[in-house]
């Protein structure tokens, strides 16, 4: 799957995003080993800390569904209007990829434009991750 295809669901995802209180809009297209693309965006709460960041929206959506294996996920994010800086995926969601994906194969792209991304293996974003096999 091209990066652009993944980057553009991600553009389409953030369009649900519900951020009344940051007025940050984040999506994330999250690929499935199966084919599956599942979307995620943020969905925050009065109350703050029950806010979901579309990175694990993506995966719970994904995980609920019965798929468990991935390739990669996409993320873009910023205020209304104006993308103009890479969002990164926060340290939960961080953890919670690393249930689920291979730290050194799973790909994060964080896109400001279909053009403009930057690519990661998980692990370089959380190298010397704790996950299921440390168990
Ligand atoms: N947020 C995400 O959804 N994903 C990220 O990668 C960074 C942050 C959300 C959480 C909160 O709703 C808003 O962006 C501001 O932090």
């Amino acid at each position: 799957m091209d990066d652009i295809v993944l980057i553009r669901e991600a553009l389409q995802a953030r369009e649900a995003a519900y951020a009344p209180y940051s007025k940050f809009k984040v999506g994330a297209a999250l690929l499935g080993k199966s084919g599956t693309i599942y979307h995620g965006c943020n969905i925050e709460n009065a109350a703050y800390g029950p806010s979901n960041c579309a990175e694990r929206t993506a995966f719970f959506k994904a995980v609920s569904e019965g798929e468990r294996e991935f390739c990669a996920i996409a993320i873009i994010g910023g205020y209304d209007g104006q993308i103009d800086g890479y969002a990164f995926p926060c340290g939960v969601c961080r953890q919670v990829m690393m249930e689920f994906c291979h730290p050194a194969e799973f790909m994060i792209i964080t896109a400001e434009s279909e053009q403009d991304y930057k690519k990661y293996t998980l692990e370089q974003l959380l190298p010397e991750g704790f996950g299921p096999f440390n168990l």
